[in-house]
């Protein structure tokens, strides 16, 4: 990252505004959801997945291996991420590239969740992570901010859903990728069929490294609100997370 890392916020500084950490599994909506709380209440919404995202595809580049962390660690020592928030979602810059779609890619996706598991490399993400929101005023979305990158966040969400709905989401985002937890009409076809069952199996994949790796495996902390959105709307999901923040600012 291209920001000077500080002081761990664990340390006890007081932060001026708060920091909103959104936690919880691939397609559960939370890139969704960050974006509407960082418009709501004017803060920076910076997606930490983009950086393990923009990390994996430099080892593409590179032609390293995802399950050999030292020459990933050593890649990651020359390497700048930066993340520019913009009205929908983030701008993804690698060494001054602008990588935003690039890392949307399924190849991008399957090297990211290899490369996540790493524990120094993840140390190092979240050192960046720490200084980016060190003064609040930010809505952190991934997989361990209210566990790992900042335990004293001022609000902490886990939104989950089932895997066939989180499966069927990502479908749904595929073909019209305006809106994760929006339900555009679907078209019932062999072919269509297959490519969903695709996607819920990788999303099954990634979850397992996710909810299974050694270091900051994906978990609530206890101090989370839990939303289960599987039978919830966007409208209501948007909602209840307005009046947990809310509910924080006054
Ligand atoms: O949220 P995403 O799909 O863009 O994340 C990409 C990968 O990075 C995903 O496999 C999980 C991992 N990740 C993580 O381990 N910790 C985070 N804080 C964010 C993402």
């Amino acid at each position: 990252m291209t920001s000077t890392p500080q002081a761990s916020p664990t340390a006890n500084t007081k932060r001026q505004r708060p920091v909103i950490a959104i936690d919880g599994p691939a397609g559960a909506g939370k890139s969704t959801l960050a974006a509407h709380l960082a418009r709501r209440f004017g803060f920076l919404n910076l997606e930490t997945g983009a950086m393990y995202r923009a990390l994996a595809l430099k080892a593409i580049e590179s032609d390293l291996s995802f399950d050999d962390e030292a020459p990933l660690l050593d890649l990651a020592a020359y390497t700048r991420i930066s993340l520019e928030p913009q009205f929908e979602g983030n701008r993804v810059v690698l060494d001054g590239i602008d990588v935003s779609r690039r890392v949307r890619d399924s190849d991008v996706t399957e090297a990211a969740s290899r490369v996540s598991v790493h524990p120094h490399l993840r140390a190092w993400m979240v050192e960046q992570q720490r200084a980016l929101g060190a003064a609040g005023g930010v809505v952190m979305e991934g997989r361990d901010i209210g566990t790992a990158v900042f335990p004293d966040a001022e609000v902490k969400i886990f939104l989950d859903a089932s895997p066939e709905v989180r499966g069927d989401r990502r479908y749904r985002q595929v073909i019209s990728p305006s809106n994760a937890l929006e339900r555009p009409a679907m078209q019932r076809t062999p072919g269509a069929e297959a490519a969903q069952q695709a996607i819920l199996r990788d999303l099954k994949e990634r979850d397992e490294r996710d909810r299974n790796r050694v270091e900051s495996p994906l978990k609530p902390a206890p101090d989370a609100v839990v939303l289960d959105s599987t039978t919830m709307t966007l409208e209501e999901v948007l909602a209840r997370a307005e009046e947990i923040v809310r509910s924080h600012l006054a």
